[in-house]
């Protein structure tokens, strides 16, 4: 039978770019299993369970529940909930018809990326950023147009890029950004919003981050223009990765087509993530107290980060994430993060991820692991740094 199914006849659109973030998770878990105890700054997850509201209802789920499939755009209580929250929290009226359950942003990804754009049509990708847009894109063959952004717009984009960018057919944004934290305020959102809808772009503005901000809490994106589609997710404020249930908010008329792709990609989102995830909204307290674990956290890595001569970090107002340059070391970031995890069994993610081009100049770390691991893989980055000769003096002001 040899040869009778060559790979060589697979689609294509497998061939994309692996998450190498999921490399880095693997590379420390190869470390660790050799013995050593390893502080985790690659992975961009909370280190805490769901709240505990969220436990309890799915355990009473369990037991009152046949946990079948829901309707594909979520059950009407969580939808309605959700809708709920964005009166909470940003005193906007959303409409629960508007609301649809997805498997995480990474359903949303597909959901949203398909019901969009076709084959051929150009997206505009900020870079850095999340690297699944450009992958799942590329996956679907619609092409991806990068949007290069660096320190001299403090990692925004502008208007003008996007001008230079040529024809669009979509627009990708996120606040805040992962990797740079970098928040798209108000004027920012007016502004790139307002240049889209005159050129006819359909916008997707990933929002997973909100409620991870630290000195201020930015508008949704609905509030500024009622037709973006946004996403959001369970995955990073309210710390439920792993019960894979986020959503899209999206004008009406493009509900009926997330929905038929829905019906007919996953049936629906996890039915007991669902019916637990809506304890999640009332648990405001507890996740803020993550949110002022990681405020601190921010704190105490990039004061140790310029104590060890790295003076060029993103503004970082959200998010888990420090998007470190670290060109001065001489080391590749690939380079960088295997002697980092060999010589100081720190994890990170090196920045090739998140951009494919100068992504070798950048190192992504999770501020999102406890204090006592923040603080000391802090202390070994600046003895490493005097070690090697690199902890030049501080340049910059201390972190607010
Ligand atoms: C910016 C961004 N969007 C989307 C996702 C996907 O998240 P999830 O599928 O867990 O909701 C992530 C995960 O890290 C992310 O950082």
């Amino acid at each position: 039978m040899e040869g009778v199914r060559p790979a060589d006849r697979y689609s294509a659109r497998g061939d994309i770019e692996p998450f190498h973030v999921m490399e880095s998770m693997n590379a420390a878990a190869a470390h660790e299993r050799a013995g050593n105890r390893v502080l985790h700054l690659e992975v961009g997850q909370p280190s805490t369970p769901a709240p505990l509201a969220v436990r309890a209802a799915a355990k009473a789920a369990l037991d009152d529940d046949i946990i079948g499939y829901t309707g594909a755009l979520g059950t009407p209580e969580l939808r309605e909930r959700i809708a709920r929250w964005y009166h909470e929290r940003y005193g906007i009226d959303v409409d629960p018809a508007r609301v649809v359950v997805t498997t995480g942003a990474s359903g949303s990804c597909v959901l949203a990326f398909l019901a969009l754009w076709d084959p051929g049509q150009r997206v505009g990708v900020i870079e850095p950023s999340y690297p699944c847009y450009r992958n799942d894109l590329k996956a679907f063959g619609i092409d991806v147009v990068s949007i290069p952004v660096d320190a001299e717009t403090d990692f925004r984009p502008t208007v003008e890029q996007l001008d230079a960018a040529g024809p669009l057919d979509g627009l990708i944004l996120a606040s805040p950004s992962n990797p740079t934290g970098v928040i798209l305020h108000e004027e920012h959102l007016t502004e790139l919003l307002g240049w889209a809808s005159a050129h006819a772009v359909h916008v997707i503005v990933d929002e997973i981050y909100h409620g991870l901000t630290f000195d201020i809490e930015p508008p949704t994106a609905l509030a500024v223009d009622d037709e973006v589609v946004v996403f959001n997710s369970f995955s990073k404020y309210f710390s439920m990765t792993g019960w894979r249930l986020g959503w899209i908010v999206a004008p009406p008329t493009l509900i009926p087509r997330l929905e038929r792709l829905a019906q007919n990609l996953t049936i629906s989102a996890p039915t007991l993530s669902q019916r637990a995830g809506i304890a999640a909204f009332d648990a405001r307290e507890e996740c803020d107290e993550n949110v002022a674990r990681y405020r601190r956290n921010r704190n105490s890595m990039l004061g140790s980060l310029r104590l060890a001569g790295f003076h060029s970090i993103a503004p970082a107002e959200g998010a888990f994430y420090l998007w470190v340059d670290i060109a001065h070391t001489g080391f590749t970031a690939s380079e960088l993060c295997r002697r980092w995890l060999e010589e100081l069994d720190i994890a990170a993610t090196p920045g090739i991820d998140f951009d494919p081009v100068r992504g070798e100049r950048f190192v992504r770390l999770s501020i999102a692991g406890s204090e006592a691991d923040i603080d000391e893989a802090g202390a070994r980055l600046i003895g490493w740094a005097r070690d090697s000769g690199l902890d030049a003096p501080g340049q910059e002001e201390e972190p607010g």
